[in-house]
């Protein structure tokens, strides 16, 4: 099929987190027109669900080589350190301009940022806001700052398919369904002089998830398709302490109350641990302290670890946090968003043991991409989760995430103010995905599937036995409407991860194999996934 419409502008944007929004935000300072397309509505993506904060050197006596120094422990032998060098040194600039662009972060009585600390930091370098809604007061300030733009063009409810390239091979577009109203509704094609992937994670592969349920790793997917390279995907990060009974509150007040997703759990921030509580078992033992030099403020891979061998040991479905010592007073103002999740579910931290347990979290592989944000393919650039720049390695360290969507969509807006060929138009502009397309009712089965062979602990068996189930669901067609694209990213994306969490017999960072349970030197290195161009497996 043609797409029913086309409209063209100079950039567009895929994705309406903190990568998309800051990276449309400096490529209006460039003076470029810049349209923003985003799957449901502009706060619904993982941004607004953050709650730890932003990391960043801001601290006179903490140094950027101290916070590079943390993130290549963190990623175990496979952090690009340029890349980390670009994210440390410049980290503490953007902040400011977050700041400046309406950003209110927690402050000391003195005026000066207040600070706090997370798994795997050895030094107090993380910004916060509202106590642990920091997510929630970004994307509130990036989409007022967007909403007063009149060059920004912001299309809602548009799933994107396909990547439009040029007889040369440049990006020049892509294709995307929108359920909207007139000219606007159904598939359709943006054409544009570059193209900017921010479409975030991938967590609702599995059953049990910190992301929302627009998570579905359609970046990545997109991009398999068009023959970008895309890398690193099986070091998908599990969080430690994701709540395990109840419903997730609204985070903050950055516009509608988001979708209930079944498989989103409450995040339980790190930062609790980092103000001083402390992982406990049934027995009210503390099983982090021995294990490693900092506790339960190891990295995040370890702590997972630890709790799922506890997990494994006793056959429950959780552990606790015990956060009771820190007191209610200081519970209530530090962490508002932690304690109305918990609460809502009868669970009171200043009295009781939260249970939690490993989710998935955070995708630290993605489309792989350059200093400047660049793919393999001209003209297409990826930005934030969906991107793998290089300095997350094999476990990315707490609260770099927003940082480094910060970090590069500034490098990616330079970029492109820089190089801007005219408009190119494409070779073929046909909807692809849509010959092969799965039945959305699979969704759940998918989740399970991953969960049993290809989440917190992986073997050459339960791959494989993952491996014949996505096989299996693949068999499963469906014609081609919004929910049946979005579980064939899910599909697709599943797969990529299993194929490479089967290749890589080591464990390392959050690629835990139980029959290589060490890393190996000959697998320090990087591992790219393909599909075939229709994109099917
Ligand atoms: C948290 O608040 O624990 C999450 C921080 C992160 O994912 O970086």
């Amino acid at each position: 099929a043609e797409p029913g419409w086309t409209e063209t502008t100079d950039v567009v944007v895929v994705g309406s987190g903190i990568a998309g929004l800051t990276a449309a935000l400096y490529l209006r300072e460039q003076g470029l027109h810049v349209t923003v397309v985003t799957k449901v509505n502009i706060d619904d993506g993982s941004t607004r669900w953050a709650q730890g904060g932003i990391a960043a050197v801001l601290d006179p006596l903490d140094t950027p080589q101290a916070h590079a120094y943390d993130t290549e422990i963190a990623g175990v032998g496979l952090c690009d350190p340029a890349a980390v060098q670009v994210l440390v040194e410049e980290g503490p600039a953007r902040i400011r301009e977050l700041i400046r662009r309406g950003a209110a972060f927690d402050r000391n009585p003195d005026g000066s940022l207040m600070l706090t600390r997370e798994g795997g930091h050895r030094a107090d370098r993380i910004v916060h806001a509202g106590g642990d809604a920091t997510g929630a007061e970004v994307q509130r300030a990036l989409h007022e700052a967007v909403r007063r733009d009149p060059w920004i063009r912001l299309v809602e409810h548009a799933l994107v398919l396909d990547l439009l390239r040029a007889a040369d091979g440049r990006a020049c577009g892509l294709t995307l369904h929108v359920l909207g109203e007139g000219s606007e509704d159904g598939v359709g094609a943006i054409l544009a002089r570059a193209v900017v992937l921010a479409t975030g994670g991938m967590g609702q592969i599995f059953s049990s998830t910190t992301n929302p349920s627009v998570s579905t790793g359609d970046g990545v997917a997109l991009a398999l398709r068009a023959g970008a390279e895309v890398t690193d995907v099986e070091f998908v990060q599990f969080h430690p302490t994701s709540f395990v009974t109840g419903v997730n509150s609204s985070p903050g007040d950055a516009g509608s109350p988001p979708r209930v997703d079944p498989v989103q759990r409450p995040l339980i921030s790190e930062a609790l641990r980092g103000e001083g509580a402390y992982l406990v078992d049934e027995a009210g033992e503390r099983f982090m302290v021995g294990r490693h030099e900092l506790a339960e403020l190891a990295p995040r891979d370890v702590v997972a670890k630890g709790i799922y061998r506890v997990l494994r040991a006793t056959g429950a479905d959780h552990v606790y946090l015990d956060a009771r010592h820190l007191g209610k007073e200081f519970l209530e103002a530090r962490f508002p968003t932690i304690m109305a999740s918990t609460r809502a579910a009868g669970v009171d931290p200043a009295t009781d043991l939260i249970p939690v347990a490993p989710a998935a979290h955070y995708a630290s592989g993605g489309v792989r991409t350059d200093l400047h944000g660049r793919t393999s393919i001209p003209g297409l650039y990826a930005c934030g989760e969906v991107a793998c720049t290089g300095v997350h390695g094999a476990n990315r360290l707490a609260s770099n995430s927003l940082l480094e969507g910060l970090v590069f969509a500034r490098r990616i807006a330079d970029d492109i103010a820089r190089e801007l060929p005219p408009q190119a138009e494409p070779a073929r502009t046909a909807v692809t995905g849509s010959s092969w397309v799965v039945d959305p009712a699979i969704r759940a089965e998918l989740q399970r599937a991953m969960t049993r062979g290809a989440g917190v602990l992986r073997s050459a068996d339960s791959l494989d036995t993952a491996a014949k189930e996505l096989a299996r669901l693949a068999e499963q067609r469906s014609r081609p409407y919004t929910e049946a694209w979005e579980v064939t990213n899910l599909l697709t994306v599943a797969a990529a991860l299993v194929a490479s969490a089967r290749s890589r017999r080591e464990t390392r960072g959050c690629h835990w194999r139980e029959d290589h349970p060490n890393a190996a030197d000959e697998w320090r290195g990087h591992l790219l996934n393909a599909v075939n161009p229709d994109g099917s497996l």
